[in-house]
């Protein structure tokens, strides 16, 4: 999963180039690269590592031209090289290339060009596309008919941006996101708005095997038939842009310090929307819920606060094992599907085995420009804001606000005070000194534990998640009454485990668990609004209704996470080997 920008227009194109990849660095980010085309010649760089290390280290943005592309990699074929790194000339080195997806008959179309004499310096399939256009623009000598023969040989999932030694650009798209943006004096293409939002707010979010023809600032949209296809112009909001980490030392930090905000403001734009998704919940005949990682758990959250507070049954599904069993999904029902980017494949996938199956689809997205909204009959929006941490934080949150709204409405007794839930998240996060103090002593731990029951275990799961990806401790979520079906083997004084333990149904049980635990010289961190001479960490969280401790006990978990990996020197932002919208399968 990658992030690709093409840019044509009226200034130099480098330094913009580099300030969209930066941007969308999120999209994945173990090297980068730009070309650029000046006098009919094409120049490239290209290196390992993140978007402002290699640009200090071979100044990217020093390229000439006016017209150029750019890429940030996050490596699925072979390894992190610079030879791996987009983008891609052609042996001629008339044409370079930028991809994101995957070409699935790379080696069969490899083998086939090898032996016209084409050769290929990297393990990647994308350089499969820039030889591949060599040779149907030498046998075409046109843009257009080179880009239409190319496509009808490739097969996958892509998006990419081709540019030629005469200045022209020209891209496709097939299954993996492309946005135009469309300024006064030029144009990009890219695979967010994030891109070029700097610059212009107008965009065309291209269709599914569509192709863009550019020359300067004037552009063709064709299918891949090569006929000229209808298009929308529309404007996105300028919020997108709001991607500065302002005083925070991490944008991991910023999006956990927003969530107060978060609660107020999550479903606000949707209300309608919530009406009608609360009506297609009531009737019915099956409901489904899917995600993946932090969006599942917050799936299986829905399942027990569905089942418990309004007596609706629900089934959630991790969506990347849905193809192996899609029997699961009864015909006509409703699949709830959560997804932050919306762009997940997995999550898409299990979108469309639904949908064949003729079940209505509501999505809880955060970017609704994502695929995922344009797949789905009801839409409710996140509205928390651009998540740049790759961690997911803040739209976890989100997602259960939103959650609890649908309840509320469902319910005829449950009523949420969404201000004061707000506030009394404040105080979790206003002061995090406790928090910094034992993240020092997970330095140099290597086993933790979550302990949760109930609506709490899924909470186990989602900090373990947190623990692995900010700080590579090893982590597991244990469903509290397990513990003695096998995993008391690993207790003794060398882990530390966490205990979820709010004041609710739950709590004597997971107390004696702690019992347990503390009998075989582990560690405790107990997380509850009830004090225990069985912690020996206590961080604190407020007496609320049952349905809203998930939120309040994720939220310490998030800082204990951050500041872990503050202590282990790690990147809290950009984990090492994830992206954050993954969009292959
Ligand atoms: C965890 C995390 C991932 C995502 C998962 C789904 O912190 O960020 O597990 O939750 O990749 O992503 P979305 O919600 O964009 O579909």
């Amino acid at each position: 999963m990658c992030s690709i920008i093409g840019y044509s227009g009226n200034e130099v194109a480098a330094p913009i180039i580099v300030k969209g990849l930066k941007r969308m660095e999120y999209r994945g980010y173990d090297s980068v690269g730009v070309a650029t085309e000046s006098n009919n010649q094409i120049e490239l760089k290209k290196g390992i590592g993140k978007v402002n290390e290699v640009n200090s280290k071979i100044q990217l943005d020093t390229l000439p031209g006016k017209t150029g592309i750019g890429h940030t990699r996050w490596a699925t074929h072979g390894k992190v090289t610079e030879f791996n790194a987009h983008p891609h000339p052609s042996n001629s080195g008339k044409i370079a290339i930028v991809h994101n997806g995957i070409i699935e008959n790379f080696e069969e179309l490899k083998k086939q060009l090898e032996n016209e004499g084409y050769n290929f310096k990297s393990e990647t399939d994308s350089e499969i596309i820039a030889n591949l256009l060599q040779k149907n623009y030498e046998s075409t000598k046109n843009v257009k008919e080179t880009i239409l023969k190319t496509v009808s040989e490739i097969k996958g999932d892509y998006a990419f941006v081709a540019m030629f030694e005469n200045g022209q650009l020209a891209a496709a798209r097939f299954h993996e996101p492309l946005i135009v943006g469309i300024g006064q004096e030029n144009v990009f293409l890219s695979s967010d708005v994030l891109g070029f939002i700097e610059y212009t707010d107008n965009v065309i979010y291209m269709k599914n095997r569509n192709i863009i023809i550019l020359d300067k600032k004037d552009f063709q949209i064709l299918d891949f038939n090569g006929k000229n296809t209808e298009y929308e112009i529309t404007k996105v909001s300028k919020e997108f842009g709001d991607v500065y980490k302002g005083d925070y030392a991490h944008f991991t930090l910023k999006e956990i310090y927003e969530q107060p905000d978060v609660i107020l403001k999550s479903g606000e734009k949707t209300i309608g929307d919530i009406e009608k998704a609360v009506d297609y919940i009531k009737n019915a005949k099956n409901i489904y819920i899917t995600g993946s990682g932090t969006s599942y758990n917050s799936a299986l959250i829905a399942k027990q606060i569905l089942s418990k507070y309004v007596k609706i049954k629900s089934e959630p599904i991790i969506s990347s094992e849905l193809q192996f069993s899609p029997e699961i999904i009864e015909r006509d029902s409703v699949l709830i599907a959560i997804s932050q980017s919306g762009e997940s494949a997995d999550v898409l996938e299990a979108v469309r085995i639904a949908k064949k199956l003729n079940c209505k689809i509501i999505s809880i997205v955060n970017l609704l420009t994502s695929s995922l909204v344009r797949k789905s009959d009801i839409t409710l929006g996140m509205n928390c804001g651009p998540e740049i941490g790759v961690a997911a934080t803040k739209s976890f949150t989100a997602q259960l606000t939103i959650l609890y709204k649908i309840v509320q409405k469902l319910s005829n007794n449950i009523t949420i005070d969404f201000e004061k839930f707000a506030e009394s998240i404040l105080k979790i996060i206003e002061n995090p000194v406790k928090i910094q103090k034992i993240a020092k002593e997970l330095k140099n731990v290597s086993d933790i534990y979550i302990l949760g029951r109930g609506i709490n275990y899924p909470i186990a799961i989602e900090s373990a998640l947190k623990l692995k990806e900010l700080t590579y401790i090893h982590a597991e979520g244990i469903p509290g009454g397990e513990l003695k079906h096998g995993p008391l083997a690993l207790m003794d004084s060398n882990v530390f485990v966490i205990i979820i333990n709010p004041n609710d149904s739950t709590y004597a049980d997971t107390l004696t668990s702690a019992r347990e635990i503390k009998a075989r010289g582990a560690k405790i961190i107990g997380v509850s609004d009830i004090e225990s001479d069985l912690y020996d960490y206590w961080i604190e969280i407020p007496k609320i209704k049952e349905i809203l401790y998930p939120i309040s006990e994720i939220i310490p978990i998030q800082l204990l996470s951050y500041y872990s990996a503050l202590e282990k020197d790690t990147d809290p932002d950009y984990p090492r080997n994830l992206a954050k919208s993954v969009t292959v399968k």
